[in-house]
């Protein structure tokens, strides 16, 4: 009974680890097919002002979306759009984004690239707070 159960196991466990890869689509470079659009097209409301600390960065990956706070209070955004291959960048660590797809980073308070391959920097957003909301959306 205990080893009819392992194989059990081993054969779900191998069925479950080849079914994200034909679900990603992606293409031969690793970033996704029908790229998300590298700004929003209009202002969104992201959340509460309170999310962003001063000297830190909220990820708002359903948007693609970074917003960091310098230590004076500024917002800033950025989109979260790798500019080496877009893939949709959805790690923080601390204020520095980690791009999934071939490991580029960012600094997440000036958009600026730290880590190649990307070599150009996050695409700037405009940004304010509003009624305890902050708000961004693409540059003028
Ligand atoms: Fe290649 Fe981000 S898409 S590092």
């Amino acid at each position: 009974m205990p080893a009819r159960s392992s194989a059990s196991r081993r054969t779900v466990l191998r069925g479950a680890a080849a079914a994200p890869v034909a679900g990603l689509g992606l293409t031969a470079c690793g970033a996704p097919k029908g790229r998300p659009a590298a700004v929003p097209t209009a202002p969104v409301d992201l959340g509460a002002e309170s999310e962003v600390a001063r000297g830190g960065a909220t990820l708002y990956r359903d948007h693609n979306v970074v917003v960091s706070r310098g230590e004076d209070g500024t917002l800033k955004a950025y989109s979260t759009v790798c500019t080496h291959a877009g893939c949709p960048i959805n790690k923080l660590q601390g204020t520095t984004l980690v791009c999934p797809c071939h490991g580029s980073e960012f600094d997440a308070v000036t958009g600026e690239v730290v880590q190649a391959p990307a070599t150009e920097p996050l695409t700037e957003l405009r940004v304010k707070a509003a009624n305890g909301r902050i708000v961004a959306g693409p540059a003028a």
